[in-house]
């Protein structure tokens, strides 16, 4: 991402605030894992939004209309002491020179110059409640202007939720974001395809998942755009199962959800194939009522039609296949309208996908379902989980399936980011073959 989409990011968050107004934003804390050593870091996703900015201890200041520059960056001071500990820092002149701009001081001043920032401003952009710590101190910068009023000193006067304005902005995405997200969903494409080829009887979970992060960190994503899940056979069945730490047995399928983080945007891709290499019976009959559930899902994409079209296709799809194979007893829309496949199906089908794995957005505008329109990012991951009812025949219990991938609204319809990743039972099959272990 260059300077420029940055800069016109910020410009469209000025036209959205308007001129007295000013925006604050902190940058994610630094998260402790015990004693000395710390999370790996990784910023507030509005945050870098705005700046590309990536050090934590940092804050930006917009304040539109301001003489002296309307973005400032607070940040951390070059030390060479800590930067031979901790690493490097831009400092305020990198603030300026690398990162655009207009102004830069160092955090430790922050106290000093932002109520003097905040004094006139009518408007305050700002959430509470992300970081606490910090709310205590607008509080207390609010107050102290408030105090100060018989000097003549103005505070402002409304305080407007920053974050929801960045969220609607973050919806649409720029052509350099579907770029990154194209990057992103390759090469997860990629890390699915080798899972596959490595996923053998016997194997541990987790060595399938470092098959994963290796073919994410070799091809320039530090990490996981959400912690992996590899779950085989009645693993499957746990949504967000991350143990990760069983062996792999005969006969089981496997279902993976991984994605990869290519410059803070993120892929989502869950595949679900038999650890043998070959489908049983009841697990393709299974895998392809997910499947076509999910190409129903992925066919109601496009402008012009609502956000939950695409579920209300998986759905139909999904309780006329329980149906077909026995799991559901009655008539399809009575089914459908008392929820009938949610003991089977609980999850809803997608989310937005962007920056977030679980992406900034509201999915209703005005109390009725958004619209889709041409630069939205959305999964489309339908599953069946069978655990082990008792009112279920045994052959069924214990598959867990779902299909995942994401897909990108067009002026036309959709497309699909991540398609190159084998779903169909032949391409699974004929892949896992191909290998000589
Ligand atoms: N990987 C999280 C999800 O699929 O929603
Ligand atoms: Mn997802
Ligand atoms: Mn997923």
């Amino acid at each position: 991402m260059n300077k420029k989409e940055f800069a016109a990011r910020r410009q469209r968050l000025i036209e959205i605030m308007g001129p007295n107004s000013i925006a604050v934003l902190p940058n994610a804390t630094v998260k402790n894992r015990n004693r000395d050593v710390d999370h790996s870091y990784r910023g507030d996703s509005n945050f870098h939004y705005l700046s590309g900015f990536d050090e934590p201890e940092s804050v930006i200041v917009i304040v539109p209309g301001r003489p002296h520059g309307e973005y400032i960056l607070f940040c951390r001071e070059r030390d060479l002491a800590k930067e031979i500990w901790d690493g490097y820092r831009a400092g305020q002149e990198g603030a300026v020179k690398k990162y655009g701009a207009d102004d830069s001081y160092p955090i430790s001043d922050l106290d000093d110059i932002l109520s003097g920032l905040l004094e006139g401003r009518e408007q305050v952009y700002y959430t509470m409640g992300n970081i606490p710590a910090f709310d205590q101190r607008m509080i207390g910068w609010l107050n102290h202007l408030r105090n100060e009023s018989r000097q003549g000193k103005h505070s402002p006067y409304e305080i407007i939720e920053l974050d929801h304005c960045l969220n609607e902005l973050r919806l649409y995405k720029s052509s350099a974001e579907i770029k990154a997200m194209r990057k992103a969903a390759e090469i997860s494409v990629d890390a699915h395809i080798r899972a596959m080829q490595y996923t053998q009887v016997g194997k541990w979970e987790y060595q399938v998942e470092a098959e994963i992060v290796h073919e994410f960190m070799k091809n320039d994503c530090r990490s996981p755009a959400y912690p992996s899940i590899v779950g085989g056979g009645e693993n499957g069945c746990i949504l967000h199962y991350i143990e990760n730490d069983h062996k792999l047995k005969n006969n089981d399928l496997l279902l993976i959800d991984a994605g990869a983080e290519y410059n803070y945007y993120a892929a989502d891709i869950t595949r679900t194939f038999p650890v043998n290499g070959k489908f049983r019976k009841c697990q393709k009959a299974l895998y392809n009522i997910v499947l076509d559930a999910q190409k129903a899902a992925i066919a109601e994409v496009k402008p012009g039609n609502h956000w939950n079209q695409p579920h209300e296709a998986a759905v139909r799809v999904i309780t006329q296949g329980l149906i077909d194979i026995g799991l559901l007893k009655g008539k399809l829309e009575q089914l459908i309208e008392k929820d009938a496949y949610r003991e089977f199906y609980m999850h809803r089908t997608g989310h937005w996908l962007g920056m977030d794995v679980h992406d900034v957005g509201d999915y209703k505008v005005g109390g009725e379902w958004r619209m889709l329109e041409a630069g939205m990012v959305l999964t489309v991951e339908p599953g069946l989980y069978i655990r082990d009812p008792k009112h279920v025949d045994k052959e069924w219990h214990f598959i867990g399936i779902r299909i995942e991938d994401d897909v990108l609204v067009t002026k036309t319809g959709h497309e699909v980011l991540t398609d190159r990743a084998p779903k169909e039972v032949d391409e699974i099959e004929a892949l896992m073959a191909a290998v000589e272990h």
